[in-house]
């Protein structure tokens, strides 16, 4: 008894004293994605001028410059003056800082393994991967490892396993509805290899635009694009850039809806007569390949001949999604083919048109991709089924044989939040697959549409979200502590901006130009606590977008997810499960927000643009007011419900003006009801 007494103290002790050593825990390391396994090992390793890096073994080539990347970056962060200029050769010396180990060149296609394992001792700092894509996984762990004391920059002793969980992690971009030009593809793919993801789904055709030079049909770019379309030279030069960083790039067409701006160029492909116009609006549009054309599959084969050439990625997206049929019905001809080859409706016959596309792409030997409507009997099982309507169609789909990825739930022009994308798994917890079903989840998309952005906020809708949903495809499943994910995910913010991405500073260039060059502050704190009307309410408030509207009003600067609101949303629920501790704050944040309506509407006079907010300004001002009143006690309230209709009040700041969201409400509505007594 006192043995084993003495014996679980001394264990306490040796524990604690072993903790205490440690300076860093799980609760402030900043990794995102988290690792599959971390371990402390305690100590840590310092980083000094004379950091640099040694690669030993058999890698593709590629990892030289990403080494050589991460080198700048680390010592862009900490100012220490590395000697290495460039990494540029193997080496067998033992003499470096941080060794790479890597067994074997790698490959960009699907289901290469990029595991690694990271060691950081005291004096040596050990990346070991199988192949460089893993090396560049764990490098990017490194610069997030990079932490700081009194004493200088160091990396805490660790011991990381990783790997991903899903295989397919990607990115879509609609470069379409508006076009962005290569700088900033390519500084989203950087973002992307920060976040462990392996594959640009570029979405290269619509109705509003054909974006890719073709030397075959050169009428589709010159007449379809608006002069806005990348050369085939500048499609290499992205697809290099994906694979040295061990990304796959593949193109989207999407086929047969969606197509009017082929048939600007080539109106003899379409199921109606042309002429054709670039479509200038936003929803689903009729025009449609004619299916029943032969001249149709020997365009659609030249064309997708060139395309494959130009794009190794095995996988081709086809598109598939929305096509309406009304062209389909209102042809005699076309109905006449159906009715000749017992095409029972619209469905059999993109099915048809889809099995003829799936001849030539095997003809260039790609496998298809497609959204989920293109899910149909006889396919070969190595297609992959994007679901973008549920997550019913990848159980559909699972069930059927054939692989699957997600986009549903995170489509990022639904403007949710991060915790909304991060909670949304491929496989989710109570899921309906089999074991067997659930390996077809490959994974996920994050898709990027582009109808209500521009060059200036497309990387604000992008990210940070995306890094959550990274943290989704490649973390373990019971990673999804979603506070947690916020502490990290603000640090990652900040060092996504060192890629050049814009989606910080263009939010306060966004609101000078709406305040004409006079002080933004009062527009700042307006701006900081709403957010964009959510999923497609924008297209439905009185305002008619076009291709060429203009995406600059506060709606447009207003981030996805204030996360101003959202601390006031975490105070107030503090202080009503009992911590008065949170009081100061809250009435600090809340007399800034009452007192700023008057400063905003002097902006007002001189930027009329802003007039849309005036009075979600003023209802701003008046439910800080309420807050303030709970916050001095029950009796200061009921001051002031003698003199206003308290729920009318909250109901009419719930409103949306100039299409944004003030975020306040739910959380100044909740502690007026708890200072009421009420729920
Ligand atoms: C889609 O969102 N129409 C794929």
């Amino acid at each position: 008894m006192k043995i084993s007494s003495i014996l679980f103290s001394t264990l306490l002790l040796v524990i604690i004293s072993f903790s205490a050593s440690m300076t860093q825990t799980k609760q402030t390391l900043n990794l995102m994605p988290y690792p599959k396994s971390v371990e402390f090992t305690g100590g840590e390793f310092r980083l000094t001028h004379s950091f640099a890096i040694g690669i030993k073994g058999n890698p593709d080539k590629r990892i030289f410059a990403y080494a050589t990347r991460v080198l700048r970056r680390l010592s862009g962060r900490t100012g220490l003056f590395v000697p290495q200029d460039f990494i540029t050769e193997t080496t067998t010396a033992d003499t470096f800082a941080m060794d790479l180990i890597i067994k074997r060149p790698g490959k960009v296609e699907l289901g290469e393994d990029e595991s690694y394992q990271l060691v950081v001792k005291n004096n040596k700092v050990t990346l070991t991967a199988e192949n460089e894509i893993g090396a560049m996984r764990g490098l990017e762990t490194v610069l997030q490892l990079i932490a700081a004391d009194k004493k200088g920059y160091y990396l805490p002793g660790v011991k990381i396993d990783d790997e991903p969980r899903f295989k397919w992690r990607g990115l879509m971009m609609d470069v379409c509805r508006h076009f962005f030009d290569v700088a900033v593809v390519k500084r989203n793919i950087d973002g992307m290899a920060a976040m462990k993801m392996n594959v640009f789904h570029w979405h290269l055709s619509e109705d509003q635009g054909f974006r890719v030079e073709s030397k075959l049909f050169p009428l589709l770019h010159e007449k379809g694009s608006d002069g806005l379309y990348y050369t085939q030279e500048q499609i290499k030069e992205v697809i290099q850039y994906g694979a040295d960083r061990g990304i796959r790039v593949y193109p989207e067409f999407d086929l047969p809806g969606h197509s009017t701006a082929w048939f600007v160029g080539y109106p003899e492909f379409a199921s109606a007569p042309g002429p054709y116009k670039i479509e200038r609006n936003w929803g689903v549009f009729d025009p449609t390949f004619d299916p029943t054309k032969e001249a149709t599959y020997e365009f659609l084969d030249k064309f997708i001949g060139e395309m494959a050439a130009l794009f190794p990625d095995e996988y081709f997206h086809i598109g598939g999604d929305e096509n309406n049929g009304k062209q389909w019905s209102a042809n005699p001809g076309i109905q006449k083919f159906m009715k000749e080859n017992n095409i029972p409706d619209n469905h059999a016959l993109q099915t048809y048109f889809n099995k003829r596309l799936l001849g030539i792409l095997t003809k260039y030997n790609k496998k298809m991709i497609g959204w989920d409507e293109i899910l149909q009997p006889d396919l070969p099982k190595d297609i992959v089924v994007q679901s973008w309507r549920g997550v019913k169609f990848l159980v559909e789909s699972a069930k059927k044989g054939y692989m699957g990825i997600l986009s549903n739930g995170y489509y990022l022009d639904h403007i949710q939040t991060a915790e909304f994308h991060y909670l949304n798994d491929p496989v989710p917890g109570d899921t309906v697959f089999t074991p067997e079903e659930a390996k077809l989840v490959i994974g996920g998309e994050v898709t990027s549409w582009a109808e209500l952005v521009t060059y200036e906020t497309v990387e604000s809708r992008i990210w940070p979200r995306t890094a959550a949903i990274a943290e989704r495809f490649w973390s373990p499943q019971s990673v999804r502590d979603v506070e947690d994910m916020y502490r990290r995910l603000a640090v990652i913010d900040i060092q996504l901006e060192e890629l050049e991405l814009t989606h910080i500073k263009n939010y306060e260039m966004m609101l000078r130009r709406l305040t004409m060059g006079a002080d933004i502050t009062p527009l700042k704190i307006f701006a900081d606590v709403v957010e964009p009307v959510k999923k497609y309410h924008r297209h439905f408030q009185g305002v008619k977008y076009r291709q060429h509207s203009p995406y600059t009003r506060v709606v447009d600067a207003a981030r996805p997810e204030s996360m101003t609101a959202r601390k006031f949303r975490l105070l107030t629920d503090r202080y009503i499960a009992g911590d008065k501790s949170v009081k100061t704050e809250m009435l600090s944040m809340l007399k800034s927000w009452e007192q700023n309506h008057s400063s905003l509407l002097k902006l007002m006079d001189s930027s009329p643009v802003l007039r849309e907010i005036d009075t979600m300004s003023s209802n701003l001002a008046e439910i800080s007011r309420f807050a303030i009143a709970a916050l001095e006690g029950k009796k200061q309230l009921e001051k002031v419900a003698k003199k206003v209709n308290l729920n009318d009040r909250l109901a009419a700041a719930a409103k949306p003006y100039g299409q944004v969201e003030l975020m306040l409400t739910a959380p100044v509505e909740k502690l007026v009801r708890y200072v009421q007594g009420k729920k």
